[in-house]
C-alpha cells in the first residue's frame, strides 16, 4: 500500500464544488491581490484564533517578517528563537536586521521555558515560541520572563492552527501570532499565504501598510513596505476552508491517539511528550528512532511517505555559521535532528493505513 506523507488531492474531492466556485468568483471579479475573499477570510480566522484581528500575508515567513518590524525590531536586536524549528523561523529575524539568539527545546519539541532567561541580553527585544509538530510551547513561563523584561513574544504558529494551551488558542497568547497557509499546513492555500494575528490595532494596523508597501494611501509610502499581500485566490480558498478546519483537525487528533495506542511501549520507538495542558492539532506526527536515515530508506522502499522534520537544527545551518554556534550547544534540537521521523498523518488518513505505517516502522527498525 502505497501511503503519502500528506494527501491533499482527497481533501480537495471533498470540498471540490464550493473551492471550484469561490475561485471562479475571484477569477470573475478579479480582485486577485488583497480584496474581498481575503477580507472575508480574515474576518473568519482571527476569531478562529481567538483575537480581534488577522491580516493576511503572502506567507507565514512574510507573516514573521511584518510583525518583527510592526514591533519595532531590527538591526542591534536581539530576538530569541529555538534551535528546531523550521530555518523561517529564525531568517524572518535575519530579515528584519536582528540577530537570532538560539535556545534549546525540551522533550515537548518547543523552546525549553527554563533556557530562555539566560539567553536575555539587553539587546533582546523579543521571544519567538514556535509551537512545533501543532503542540504550544510552554507559553505562561515564556510570556513570565518577557513580561519581566518588558519585551513582546511573537508567536510562531505556522504548524498549529487551532492548537491550545490551558484553554487558549496558538496566536492570542503573546503580542502577535504568525500563521503559515503553505498548501500542506493544516491550514493551507493552493499556493503560498500566511497572516498576522493580534490583539492590538496598532500591530494590524502597521502590519496592512508594511504587506501592501508601506502605502498610507495610494502612493505615499511612508515606510519601506513590502510585496506581501495575500492573493485574492488563496483568501478564497482558505475562506471555504474555513468551514472544514475543526473537523479535520479532530479527524487528526483521532489518527494522533490511534498511533500513539500502536506505538506506545514499542521498543526503539519514542514519542514526544504532550504536556498535560496541551491540544496540540498534530501538523506532524513525529517519533524518534535510532539509526534514522536507514528507517527512512526501509519504509520509502515499502511505499511510506515518511518525512523528516528536520535533520539540521537551525544553529548549525551554514546560513548561520557567522552567529558561531558548534556542535553540542543544544543537545535536545541535535538529538531530535538525528533521530526524528515524521509519520503519514492527514484528516483522511485511515486505521488501515495507519496500521500499514506501524507494520513497515516496526520492520524497518527490528
Ligand atoms: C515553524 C515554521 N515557521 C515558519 C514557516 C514559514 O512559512 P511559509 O513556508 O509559509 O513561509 C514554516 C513553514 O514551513 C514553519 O513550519
Amino acid at each position: 500500500m502505497s501511503i503519502p506523507l500528506v494527501d491533499l488531492r482527497t481533501q480537495y474531492a471533498g470540498i471540490k464544488p464550493e473551492i471550484d466556485a469561490a475561485v471562479l468568483k475571484v477569477l470573475e471579479t478579479g480582485a486577485f491581490a488583497l480584496g474581498p475573499a481575503v477580507a472575508e477570510f480574515e474576518k473568519k480566522f482571527a476569531p478562529y484564533c481567538g483575537v480581534k484581528f488577522a491580516a493576511g500575508t503572502s506567507s507565514g515567513t512574510s507573516a514573521l517578517h511584518l510583525a518583527l518590524r510592526a514591533l519595532d525590531i531590527g538591526p542591534g536586536d536581539e530576538v530569541i528563537v529555538p534551535a528546531m524549528t523550521f530555518v523561517a523561523t529564525a531568517a524572518a529575524v535575519a530579515y528584519s536586521g536582528a540577530k537570532p539568539v538560539f535556545v534549546d527545546v525540551d522533550n515537548t519539541c518547543t523552546m525549553d521555558a527554563a533556557k530562555v532567561e539566560a539567553a536575555i541580553t539587553p539587546r533582546t527585544k523579543a521571544i519567538l515560541p514556535v509551537h512545533l509538530y501543532g503542540q504550544c510551547a510552554d507559553m505562561d513561563p515564556i510570556l513570565a520572563i518577557a513580561e519581566k523584561h518588558g519585551i513582546p513574544v511573537v508567536e510562531d504558529c505556522a504548524q498549529a492552527h487551532g492548537a491550545e494551551y490551558k484553554g487558549r488558542r496558538a496566536g492570542s497568547m503573546g503580542s502577535v501570532g504568525c500563521f503559515s497557509f503553505y498548501p500542506g499546513k493544516n491550514l493551507g492555500a493552493y499556493g503560498e499565504g500566511g497572516a498576522v494575528v493580534t490583539n492590538r490595532e496598532e500591530i494590524d494596523k502597521m502590519v496592512r501598510v508594511l504587506r501592501d508597501w508601506g502605502c498610507t494611501q495610494r502612493y505615499h509610502h511612508d515606510y519601506l513596505g513590502y510585496n506581501y499581500r495575500l492573493e485574492g485566490v488563496q483568501g478564497a480558498v482558505l475562506g471555504v476552508k474555513m468551514g472544514y478546519i475543526e473537523k479535520w483537525t479532530e479527524a487528526r487528533r483521532r489518527a494522533a491517539a490511534c498511533y500513539r495506542a500502536k506505538l506506545t511501549g514499542v521498543p526503539g520507538v519514542g514519542l514526544v511528550e504532550i504536556a498535560p495542558d496541551c491540544e496540540p492539532v498534530w501538523h506532524i506526527f513525529a517519533v524518534f528512532v535510532a539509526n534514522r536515515d536507514q528507517v527512512v530508506e526501509k519504509m520509502h522502499a515499502d511505499g511510506i511517505g515518511v518525512g523528516i522534520h528536520y535533520p539540521i537544527p537551525v544553529h548549525m545551518q551554514k546560513c548561520f555559521a557567522e552567529l558561531g554556534y558548534k556542535p553540542g550547544d543544544f543537545p535536545v534540537a541535535e538529538r531530535i535532528g538525528k533521530e526524528e521521523l515524521s509519520l503519514p498523518i492527514y484528516p483522511e488518513i485511515t486505521e488501515a493505513q495507519m496500521d500499514s505505517v506501524v507494520e513497515s516502522l516496526k520492520k524497518a527498525i527490528a
